[in-house]
């Protein structure tokens, strides 16, 4: 058995919580990472709807969207090209983040970040810059990868430095950031919309540098966590962090944790082919269904085309900007509560308060659009209809902000074993990035075909997904982050999967047991 631990199937240890002012600030730096993915986000949408950047880089969809004379408001946007605009970076987050974790495991999780912030950088100035097609799509392709660094790293990070009893408040600092991102994005489109000239989209697109240089020169003044300390065979190094970021000098339990997860980490060369194994079975699964329903909740059809869907409802092209501003606003102050409760209320209250109001919203705001536009798409409803429209849209994307939200990236993040959580956070971005692509390139057809009935189809998604977290997901605040095994093992249908001597744990053992000289080598 690693490192001399004994074998514990009781329950986690509860570690007092101390936030040091060391750890606040290199969580705020970290998390500021968010701002990169969420500026991505909210500009594409935007600057898609620019008339200049379209007859610029893409003239045939500017023809036709011009030439359509149509009335059905439904399928007025549906194009296949533009579509590929937005989500073309997706995919490229998607590869990126499998190289990502082999940087994360091997170099330590700070250089992840760098090398995330760096390209994102040099992406957004091809895009600023850009002459042609090719141009712009090499920058998306950098920024894709830019996203995928940060994604996969970030929330690591914050979930090991943070103190067990405030890793959930910590941890959705990174998503605080996203939709800080979010947010600037939509009112940068807003001002640059209005330039004439034609090049406003220049700016929204280079602006893209000023997040990216503040994670870039941030992250290389961030230390490394202990866990990736250990892993990379520092247990000097790792014991001083750790006593400077929980600030004190008492951390003998919990470092010994961290030394007998360490060892076992040791042991896996190939952390690919163990994350297959029977025992990770209750963790991989939950990597991969949670960013899969966080998607389908569809979101992202609010973030990314907003403004065209107020559009489509009858709003005017300043009006529907606007209210993508008031969403960013929401999307904001909505995380903010999550932040404050999800290490008191849990996870899964959040999951489960916020998918119940997420399903009532998408029921409301598929019929009352089921009512103006039926299934013709023809109709032109009043302002105070579409008000309300915009209303309940708000009420859905508050309650996935304090709750599939931040939880998407909390939850993969501290609930795996340190040998394979660089390989699951991976898993985790990765499947988010590909059904990010998928809805971003299906959503405006799906709108042409689905029509109201959009609504209920994501709906429906959000019932499932409550009912499957209500029934699988066990609940992980306050645990420590090395002791998570032990919550799965409790479980009534994971534990099965995990063999009681499948369970390392080192926080209750003595120094005396071997374990502080494997660590301290
Ligand atoms: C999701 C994004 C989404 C954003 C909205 C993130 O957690 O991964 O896809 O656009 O939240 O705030």
């Amino acid at each position: 058995m690693a490192g001399g631990a004994i074998v514990s199937t009781g329950a986690p240890k509860d570690y007092p919580a101390k936030l040091t002012s060391f750890v606040l600030f290199a969580s705020v730096v970290a998390a500021t990472g968010g701002l990169i993915v969420g500026y991505d986000i909210g500009i594409s949408g935007g600057v898609t709807s620019m008339d200049s950047f379209l007859s610029k880089f893409f003239p045939s969809v500017y023809r036709k969207e011009k030439e359509n004379q149509s009335t059905n408001q439904y399928c007025k946007f549906d194009s296949q090209v533009l579509q590929m605009f937005t989500s073309s970076l997706y995919l490229a987050a998607l590869i990126a983040s499998f190289f990502a974790s082999s940087v994360t495991r091997m170099f330590g999780r700070k250089w992840s970040m760098f090398g995330g912030g760096i390209t994102f950088l040099v992406g957004a100035a091809l895009n600023g810059f850009a002459q042609d097609v090719l141009m712009l799509i090499l920058g998306r392709i950098l920024l894709g990868i830019g996203v995928g660094f940060a994604g996969q790293s970030i929330p690591i990070y914050l979930s090991e430095m943070a103190p067990a009893r405030m890793r959930g408040m910590l941890n959705i600092g990174f998503q605080f950031m996203i939709t800080i991102g979010i947010l600037a994005a939509n009112l940068i489109n807003y001002g640059t919309s209005k330039i004439n000239g034609g090049w406003g989209w220049r700016i929204s697109l280079g602006l893209a540098a000023v997040p990216a240089s503040i994670i870039t020169l941030g992250s290389l003044f961030l230390p490394d966590t202990p866990n990736s300390l250990i892993e990379r065979g520092h247990g000097d190094e790792a014991m001083c962090m750790l006593c400077r970021i929980r600030g004190t000098n008492d951390i003998h339990e919990e470092y010994i944790d961290l030394v007998v997860a360490g060892e076992v980490a040791k042991l896996v060369k190939h952390p690919w082919r163990n994350i297959l194994k029977r025992k990770y079975r209750p963790q991989l699964i939950m990597t991969i269904f949670v960013p899969f329903f966080q998607q389908l909740t569809g979101i992202n059809v609010i973030m990314f085309y907003a403004p065209v869907l107020f559009k489509t409802i009858g709003f005017g092209g300043n009006a529907s900007l606007m209210s993508a501003v008031i969403i960013g606003l929401v999307n904001v102050f909505a995380t903010i509560v999550s932040i404050f409760t999800v290490d008191k209320l849990g996870r899964q209250k959040l999951f489960l308060q916020g998918g119940s109001q997420m399903l009532a919203c998408q029921i409301i705001v598929g019929t009352l659009i089921a009512i103006k536009f039926g299934t013709s798409g023809e109709a032109n409803p009043s302002r105070t209809y579409a008000a309300f429209v915009v209303f309940f849209i708000c009420v859905y994307v508050a309650g996935f902000a304090w709750s599939w939200g931040p939880l998407a990236s909390l939850v993969p993040s501290e609930i795996f074993p340190l040998e394979i959580r660089s390989a699951g956070q991976s898993i985790n971005v990765s499947v988010n990035m590909f059904f990010t692509f998928i809805i971003a390139q299906a959503f405006l057809t799906m709108l042409c075909h689905m029509k109201f009935g959009l609504f209920y189809f994501f709906g429906a998604w959000v019932l499932i997904m409550t009912t499957f977290v209500a029934v699988f997901f066990p609940e992980t605040k306050n645990v420590p982050i090395e002791e998570m095994i032990l919550v799965w093992k409790a479980h009534w249908f994971w534990g099965r999967f995990i063999a009681d001597e499948e369970i390392h744990i080192g926080g209750r053992v003595e120094m005396a047991n071997g374990i502080s000289k494997a660590g301290s080598k």
